[in-house]
């Protein structure tokens, strides 16, 4: 077995030849982000988009696949961060939009589908009441102020490293520098871009993931809303909780009267039927979710004990939107909820996805390695550290020249993800065994000349 500088510098050599043959495949995508950077910043709709030198443009996308502006073809292991849990334009989607077409896109006053939703949801979630957003943001922004508006209190507490969508008061310590982010046990709030004031940051304790005694002391204090937090973390590629961590939260949060809030954006019916709520079998005060409810379609929900969610029933906490609920997006949802990703799909998706996995960790067993597969029910990753990573500072010591070199040589055979160690795997309801298995076969490809 190689050393592991030896397979670093093997890595970045696999890197820079593979960086050179990326700019060969994507000229077209070069020529339509040099277009998009006069207009836009960066050349991309949002800045997570961007990326050096320059995204891959697509043209099409369907089932499990997309094709970009030079015709290079892909298998999406990305499906927009989780967001086509139910695949590119899965047919009953598909139906269920076209057939709301013909009969309008928005009305801003009530359909019946607004309330099927709601029904399907506390149905999955096991929460009596719903409202409907346009995104995970404004989920995780409109639950945020529901908890200060319940409880008097002005403070909230997050985890280093996780993400919350881009409202002021998340944009704190999502992936801070480990110049800034101070002790490991009690983090600094690191804004994450300009624009932030003062006072929002000092509203903002940042603690460790997995660590209930941090929690218990940010709380102690007795001026904290909510703790908001993701049950696994899906924005530092796959960070599970440890034994027992979630039940500690639940009882900490109730002991400083605290409300906790689950943000399963990321997570939601990717984790399983009722979400990672159901499947980790620990309740929260609030959930949020975006993104897999959607069929592909921009939505958001938040969702919760009748005790809060009444408190905008009773107008003491406002929620606006003048495209909450619209026919078109709930129809997707629906559709999503009903027919494209029922109980017994989301569990055959699953097993799928533990093939890959197991296929992964095979070919790490094999060749000796050090990394390691994470999985949590529809989405995986590679690790690329030995140990377990319980926390934002263990993802920053994982190896981040492997896990590039990785990404870069997938890409330019088909697998289609973001750059960096952050994401997952996600296999869609419409991968099948041989557009699940590309990954493996990939990444085998790739260990192979590693250790060669
Ligand atoms: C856990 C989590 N919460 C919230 C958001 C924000 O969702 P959106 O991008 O739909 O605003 C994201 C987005 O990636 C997320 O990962």
């Amino acid at each position: 077995m190689s050393s592991h500088n030896e397979l670093v510098a093997k890595a970045k050599d696999i890197t820079a030849r593979e960086m050179a043959l990326y700019s060969q495949r994507t000229h077209h995508s070069q020529i339509a982000t040099d277009r998009a950077r006069k207009v836009m910043p960066a050349g991309v709709p949002s800045s997570f988009q961007a990326y050096d030198p320059w995204p891959v443009v697509v043209k099409h996308a369907s089932g499990a696949n997309m094709i970009d502006v030079d015709d290079n073809e892909y298998v999406d292991y990305d499906m927009g961060f989780g967001a086509l849990f139910a695949g590119h334009m899965n047919p009953a989607v598909r139906r269920a939009v076209t057939e709301q077409l013909d009969h309008g896109t928005l009305y801003v006053t009530p359909c019946e589908l607004n309330a099927d939703v709601g029904e399907l949801l506390a149905e999955r979630y096991g929460l009596p009441m719903w409202r409907p957003t346009n995104s995970g943001t404004e989920a995780t922004m409109d639950a945020i102020r529901l908890a200060r508006g319940a409880t008097g209190r002005e403070k909230l507490v997050k985890v280093e490293g996780g993400y919350h969508g881009h409202h002021d008061e998340v944009m704190v310590s999502n992936k801070p520098s480990l110049a800034d982010a101070g002790p490991a046990d009690a983090p600094n709030s690191v804004p994450q871009s300009a624009g932030l004031t003062k006072g929002t940051l000092s509203d903002v304790i940042v603690i460790p993931y997995n660590d209930p005694a941090a929690l218990d002391r940010a709380l102690a204090g007795g001026d904290v809303a909510c703790f908001i937090v993701e049950p696994v973390m899906e924005n530092i590629g796959i960070c599970l909780p440890d034994d027992g961590y979630l039940q500690a939260v639940r009882e900490i949060c109730d002991k400083h009267g605290t409300l906790l809030i689950f943000d399963e954006v990321k997570t939601g019916i990717t984790a399983g039927y009722g979400g990672a709520t159901r499947t980790l079998g620990v309740e929260p005060d609030l959930v949020t979710l975006a993104k897999s409810i959607g069929g592909g379609f921009p939505v958001g929900a938040f969702g919760g004990k009748a005790e809060y969610m009444d408190l905008i029933t009773d107008g003491t906490v406002l929620h606006l939107g003048t495209y909450n609920g619209n026919p078109l997006v709930m129809a997707a949802v629906k559709a999503t909820l009903t027919e494209a990703c029922t109980r017994p799909i989301v569990e055959a998706t699953v097993a799928r996805n533990q093939r890959l996995v197991a296929a992964c960790q095979d070919i790490i067993d094999r060749s000796g390695i050090p990394a390691h597969t994470v999985e949590f029910g529809a989405k995986g990753c590679i690790t690329w550290r030995e140990e377990r990573v319980r926390n934002y500072r263990d993802y920053k010591d994982s190896d981040f020249d492997l896990a590039f070199a990785q990404w870069i040589h997938g890409i330019n055979r088909g697998v289609l993800l973001p750059p960096g160690l952050d994401e997952q795997w996600l296999v869609s309801v419409m991968h099948d065994d041989v557009t699940t298995m590309q990954y493996a076969d990939v990444f085998a490809e790739f260990v192979d000349e590693l250790i060669s």
